[in-house]
């Protein structure tokens, strides 16, 4: 009987860490995929995103929640092109290379295609 309770104890307190580790775990996607890569997005080089923890950096806003300020035109042009929202900011823009002046070629750093996949994600973070 002893025996027993100790199992069950034993059996509960593993199961714990695991709940919480699952917690954790932001939901993966391709466009997540394409935020944390570093040839790609690199979103974390600036942002918090949702399940990265470690290299993330306060130099902008985090990423949590974005969807329940921008709809998905708007987080479009964010990502696209954030100087048509503001002029004066520091993001860089990923879908064009419009009046930059030091590019090494004129593809802009993300498709069309992954864009889109980057702003369904973002648009999953309320
Ligand atoms: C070089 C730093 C930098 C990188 C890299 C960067 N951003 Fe940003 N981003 C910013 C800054 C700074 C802001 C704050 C607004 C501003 O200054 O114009 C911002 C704002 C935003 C916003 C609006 C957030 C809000 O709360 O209103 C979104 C959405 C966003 N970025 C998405 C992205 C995504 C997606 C990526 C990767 C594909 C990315 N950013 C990469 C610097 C960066």
């Amino acid at each position: 009987m002893l025996l027993m309770k100790w199992i069950h104890i034993i059996a509960i307190s593993l199961c714990f860490p695991v709940l919480s580790f699952a917690q954790n775990m932001a939901p993966k996607s391709v466009g997540f995929e394409i935020m944390t890569n570093r040839q790609t997005g690199n979103c974390m080089a600036c942002h918090d995103l949702p399940g990265v923890s470690g290299l993330a950096s306060n130099f902008a806003p985090p990423l949590q929640g974005v969807a329940t300020k921008w709809n998905a035109i708007e987080l479009t042009q964010w990502v696209t092109d954030a100087r048509k929202i503001n002029p004066n900011t520091l993001m860089p823009p990923f879908g064009t290379t419009q009046g930059l002046t030091k590019v090494i070629s004129d593809r802009a750093v993300l498709s069309p295609g992954e864009i889109l996949q980057v702003v369904e994600t973002l648009i999953s973070w309320r």
